[in-house]
Order: C-alpha cells, then structure tokens, then sequence
C-alpha cells in the first residue's frame, strides 16, 4: 500500500461524499477541543456573525451554535455535506441561527469586514495556510478573530516514511512555530494554539470510520476505487499509531490586527 497510497483529493467526490457523509466529522475534532478554542474568543454577543469555511456535514458548527449566540455561516464546497448540514440544523432546532451554503472558501460570495470570527477546522491546506489566512482577513472585522485547525509538525525532524506521507498530501506543513511567525506575518496577533489530544483522532475519527467501512463497502460492492478509499483511510489510521508523537492538528487562534 505504502508505493501507492493515494490523497483524499484523487478520489472522486461522490465517493467522497458517500465515504464521509456517513460520519458525524469528517476529520479530526472534537465538542471539547472546539470549546476549549472557543474559550479564548471573547466579546461575542446577539448581533456577532460567525463564518465556519469547510464545515462538512457540520460537526463542529454544532458545537459553536451551542455555546456562542449570534448568527454562524456554515460554507463547504460539496452540496451533499450542505444538504446534511441544514438537516442536522433544522434537527437540532438551530436553523433559524445557523445556515448553510455551498461554495468554496478560496472565493467567497461575503463582504468585507463581515464577521466577528471565522472557523476552520480541517481545511486551510486546500487552499494553503498562508494564502487562506491572507484572504480570509478581508472578511473578518477588525478585531476579529480566527480560529482553525491544520497539519502541523511536532518535532524539527521525522523519519522519511511520515515526513513523505505528509509532504505529499500538505505540501507547506510545518511547525506550531513557524506556523504561528506565519500567521503574525499575515496581520493577527497570537492568541492561542493547542495540539488536538489523541482522542480527537481516534474516537471522533478513525474509530468511526472503521465502524462503518462494512456497510460502506456492502453498498458500494465491486468497486475498486472505493476498495482503494477505505486502503487509504486504513493506511493512514496506521500511520498515526505508528507516528503520532510527530505530527497532528494543532488549533490555532488569532485575532485580527
Ligand atoms: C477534513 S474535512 C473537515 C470537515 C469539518 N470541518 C470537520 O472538521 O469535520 C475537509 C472539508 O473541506 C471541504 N473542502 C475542501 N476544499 C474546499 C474548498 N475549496 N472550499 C470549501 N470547502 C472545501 C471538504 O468538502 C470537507 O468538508
């Protein structure tokens, strides 16, 4: 498998779609760690607009929509996360706060200086750590606050099977230090950063997954790409054991200058 693992992104994304619809979070994450971010962001009130860019299916947003007030924007590029997102909202009684739209968070249909903060919990590398911190500014109020998730290395060095598995895949990753000299060189002040503890990959993420890769897999019999989808996701819950102590998410929190 190793020779020829492939990324999230070569994947088709109805398959995509298919694969991690079937899940409450679609990457690592959890209520607590969302809250812990949560606690370093003040001075929201009933009139505060909050963005959460790559929302998924909206696990985190949930999280957000119940311990903050005001109004949130949920953005995910694939209509079928959308359509289960403003299911779970209207499900849990929070549509009338909580929205959500289709589109892509490297061109987004918002004003300038709309929100108080903006939420990303998984995604930034699409589009680049530094490029998305750049562009979301335009966005956020002055003030406003920044909150995301992103690969990050913890140590200076790692050996070359994970360091080639992540180079691949997030092609800047670098360390909580650099990352957080990037982010003040893109115009925000440092509030926070926090790794994700283990349990944010395991029991929201990897565990999971391996509850329904079955089912999955009955449904989508005969089909080698996603006999490949489930290899992958397998491979890199391997590699996670095998190489945890180097590398994870890391939240990172700012505030606009
Ligand atoms: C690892 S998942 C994280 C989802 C969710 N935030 C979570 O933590 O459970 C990455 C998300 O990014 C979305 N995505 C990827 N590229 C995007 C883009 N250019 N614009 C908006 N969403 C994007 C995917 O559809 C997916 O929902």
């Amino acid at each position: 498998m190793e020779s020829e693992v492939a990324f999230i992104h070569d994947f088709d994304s109805s398959l995509i779609c298919d694969y991690f619809g079937r899940l409450e979070r679609q990457g690592p994450g959890s209520r607590e760690s969302t809250i812990l971010a949560l606690s370093f962001i003040d001075n929201l009130s009933d009139e505060s607009e909050i963005a959460d860019f790559a929302c998924g299916t909206g696990g985190q947003t949930i999280t957000i929509a119940q311990n903050t007030r005001g109004t949130i924007t949920g953005l995910d590029i694939f209509p079928k996360f959308i359509e289960k997102f403003n299911e779970n909202m209207n499900n849990l009684g929070l549509r009338n706060r909580v929205k959500g739209i289709v589109g892509s968070m490297d061109n987004l249909p918002f004003r300038s200086k709309q929100f108080d903060v903006i939420w990303s919990e998984g995604a930034i590398a699409n589009i680049g750590f530094q490029n998305g911190l750049d562009y979301w500014k335009g966005f956020l109020k002055n003030d406003g606050y920044i909150a995301l998730t992103y690969e990050s290395w913890f140590t200076d060095e790692r050996p070359a099977e994970i360091e080639k598995f992540w180079v691949d895949a997030v092609p800047a990753i670098s360390t909580v230090e650099t990352n957080i000299s990037i982010m003040k060189k893109s115009g925000y002040s440092f509030v926070a950063a926090f790794a994700l503890p283990e349990t944010c990959w395991i029991d929201t993420y990897f565990s999971p997954q391996k509850a329904m890769q079955k089912e999955f897999m009955k449904d989508n019999a005969g089909n080698k790409a996603a006999e490949a989808l489930v290899e992958n996701m397998e491979y890199e819950a391997e590699l996670y054991e095998k190489y945890k102590q180097y590398y994870g998410y890391v939240f990172y929190i700012g505030k606009k200058l």
